[in-house]
């Protein structure tokens, strides 16, 4: 008896695991490090604050004269979840992949792609490995205050 049980829960694992090798899979998927400072110029070279602000970086936020600001849709700033480099670069390459639904108040998609602008012929990898750093180094990664209750 206890055998059946044992097989049974080997076959689950096993088709479970099986389950999760698709081959668009990230699995493997790792960048190398890249340069915060470089992707920070990189960041306004390529414009991409024509439509987004990144939180407590005034130098990156100041709008020039002449410069036309479409959008002001904010980077960086307090997280309560890690935000992955898998995230970033898809955010980056293929931004109608998952629309992001953090910002309500701003008409971010027509008709059902974003309305970010396509990059994937001017940038090289290591222009998006830098941004990508970049990114990351905006986020803060808060702990989740928990609130608890008194047992009643
Ligand atoms: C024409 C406007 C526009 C430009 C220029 C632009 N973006 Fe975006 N971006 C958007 C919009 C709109 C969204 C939100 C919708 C979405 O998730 O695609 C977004 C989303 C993102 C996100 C995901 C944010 C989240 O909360 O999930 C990242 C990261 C990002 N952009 C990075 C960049 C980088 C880096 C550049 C420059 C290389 C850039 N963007 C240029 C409009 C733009």
């Amino acid at each position: 008896m206890k055998k059946n049980i044992l097989f049974v829960f080997v076959s689950v694992m096993l088709f479970l695991t099986a389950c999760d090798v698709d081959p668009k899979s990230s699995r493997g998927f790792s960048l190398p490090d890249g340069d915060v400072l470089k992707g920070q110029q990189k960041f306004v070279k390529f414009r991409c604050n024509d439509c987004h602000i990144v939180r407590g970086l005034d130098e990156v936020n100041e709008v020039k004269e002449g410069d036309d600001l479409i959008m002001t849709v904010p980077l960086g700033g307090k997280t309560t979840r890690i935000v992955t480099y898998g995230e970033l670069v898809t955010s980056i390459i293929n931004p109608s992949h998952k629309i992001s639904q953090r910002y309500l108040s701003t008409p971010v998609e027509e008709y059902g792609r974003s309305r970010m602008r396509n990059y994937n012929e001017l940038m090289t990898v290591e222009d998006l490995i830098d941004l990508v750093a970049f990114l990351q180094d905006q986020y803060e990664l808060e702990p989740v205050s928990r609130t608890y209750y008194a047992v009643y």
